[in-house]
């Protein structure tokens, strides 16, 4: 069993950036996290970050051969992107999306989302906890072999 955690734009700057809303840790952190709870599970989890939006399509798009469920955090690109939105429809494994802050309770335009009607489910406002859960929803999701 395979997961990739998929990282949209900014989130390399994690720990640097707006930590009142993101908190202290780094996008590496939430990945150590990851990592030890994936082995509990006996899971592969791949981390990958990118500011482009073709490269998260581009991942989506492996996951559908190479994955056995996704954690994605499209970032800026939730509130705005139809390409990812499109290529989670063509993707038939779970999908959690998990966002560290709570959008909803944010800026209106965070309110808008593409990724929420094409996801198994959503977390949202847990900080990095919210990735630990996701994995942990994942590990019940995902079938073992
Ligand atoms: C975010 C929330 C988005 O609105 C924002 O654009 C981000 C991060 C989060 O994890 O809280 O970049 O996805």
């Amino acid at each position: 069993r395979r997961v990739f955690c998929i990282n949209g734009p900014n989130l390399n700057l994690l720990g640097q950036r707006e930590p009142e809303i993101y908190g202290h840790q780094t996008l590496d952190d939430i990945g150590a996290l990851l990592l030890k709870e994936a082995q509990v599970f006996d899971i592969g989890v791949e981390m990958l970050q990118s500011n482009h939006e073709g490269q998260i399509v581009d991942w989506l798009q492996q996951a559908r051969t190479e994955a056995s469920g996704v954690i994605l955090n499209a970032a800026a690109y939730t509130h705005t992107s139809v390409a990812i939105h499109d290529a989670l429809k063509a993707l038939d494994i779970p999908v959690i999306e998990v966002h560290l802050s709570n959008p909803a309770a944010r800026d209106a335009f965070r309110s808008v989302n593409y990724i929420s009607p094409v996801v198994k489910g959503s977390i949202a406002g847990l900080g990095s906890v919210g990735y630990v859960l996701a994995l942990k929803a994942l590990a019940q999701l995902i079938p073992s072999t």
